[in-house]
């Protein structure tokens, strides 16, 4: 199993702690450090899997709490599990549900066993527990499974955070005793909002699980941006260098890239797919709205540099078109290229790496701002 499971790190910055290394999955291997796209029903909005992956996707996301509730993970199950289900042949990796039962469902009830909400769906009751979070994702079948935490809002008190955080490492090791498949990677989670001492002493009893991964939860919850690196900071010395760090629903250029000086490997946001389904394009580090006037007569590529089939194929003006007469096709296109964006920036930071350039070529986005964690 942690051979199945291996991550080999092949080369440390000289100036940050930033790494190049390779995650080995029963599907295949990926390359870090990489951005990973979130294919929340078992699929990437708007894309086929022979589009995806073109975009140089390596390892997707699916969700337990969506996949729970729709088609529920008894038709996964029988279908073969999520990769033939949804054709993706893949690294996939679940989150386990906790995170989106506090953040999209009426709650009922949290307690120490487990959560129990009402189904946005059809208003059915549902429960979640650690131990039904493990048998869903096994069922599902995913090459790496999150644990079941607690993921506490923003702002709360000290004792709300550390309640919640005490919370996920009880509920942690009941994941690990319910975990039931050796060809699953199960990856425990550190929260601990925005207090360094909480963070740290998550992190502390996390590794004692010796688990094949770790993810750092709880940020870009409505907290001031510039903390999401002082988070980092504070808990990447505390986890160990030979196994993979992912830090979740995280996915802007200069989040990233102080993450990764920071020892961060893997990444996943919904911003690509979602910008794209708003009509907007990601060029040259910024937002682009291609409804705007502007790109009607603008006969060009949407980034002239873009290895994209979108960039390959098609222009600006015939994507605002597109938008204009809500053809389906604008948002096809439009994930083929934000997708491949930011997939491309984790890439060229992965050579920069390699080529012991990072601090040089990304380093004007290494500026550290003055805000203090708690
Ligand atoms: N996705 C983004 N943040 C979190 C988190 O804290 N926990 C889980 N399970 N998923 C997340
Ligand atoms: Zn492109």
């Amino acid at each position: 199993m942690s051979n199945q499971f291996r991550f080999e790190c092949h080369q440390h910055c000289s100036q940050t702690q930033a790494r190049v290394g390779t995650f080995y999955t029963p599907h295949g291997p990926v390359d870090t450090p990489r951005f990973m796209p979130v294919g929340t029903l078992a699929n990437v909005k708007t894309l086929t899997p022979a589009q995806l992956q073109e975009t140089g996707a390596q390892m997707i996301l699916a969700n337990t709490y969506h996949l729970h509730l729709q088609p529920g993970e008894s038709i996964v199950e029988q279908a073969g599990g999520l990769h033939r289900f949804m054709s993706w042949s893949g690294p996939i990796l679940t989150d386990s549900g906790g995170f989106q039962v506090f953040s999209l469902s009426d709650m009922r009830s949290i307690a120490e066993e487990g959560v129990s909400f009402r189904s946005p769906r059809d208003g059915q009751m549902i429960y979640l527990s650690p131990e039904t979070s493990m048998a869903i994702q096994n069922a599902l079948g995913a090459d790496v499974i999150m644990a079941f935490d607690e993921c506490p809002s923003y702002p709360a008190s000290r004792d709300a955070i550390q309640a919640a955080t005490e919370r996920t490492q009880r509920w942690l090791a009941r994941c690990v005793k319910a975990h039931d498949r050796s060809d699953q990677a199960l990856f425990g989670i550190v929260q601990g909002g925005t207090f360094a001492d909480l963070r740290q002493a998550a992190a502390r009893s996390v590794v004692e699980f010796d688990l094949p991964g770790y993810a750092i939860g709880g940020v870009s919850v409505g907290e001031p941006p510039e903390l999401i690196e002082k988070i980092v900071k504070v808990t990447t010395p505390l986890l160990p260098v030979h196994k993979p760090r992912y830090l979740m629903g995280v996915g802007t250029y200069r989040e990233m890239v102080q993450a990764i000086a920071a020892g961060i490997d893997l990444f996943d946001c919904v911003i690509p797919t979602r910008l794209a389904r708003h009509g907007n394009a990601l060029v040259a580090g910024e937002r682009w709205n291609l409804k705007n006037n502007r790109f009607r007569e603008d006969f060009t590529p949407l980034d002239s540099a873009c290895p994209c089939y979108t960039c390959q194929n098609f222009t600006r003006a015939y994507i605002s078109h597109l938008l204009r007469s809500r053809e389906l096709l604008a948002y096809t296109l439009l994930s083929i290229h934000n997708i491949t964006e930011l997939i491309g920036f984790t890439q060229r930071i992965r050579q920069a790496i390699l080529d012991d350039q990072f601090q040089q070529i990304f380093g004007t986005w290494l500026f550290s701002s003055d805000t203090q964690l708690d």
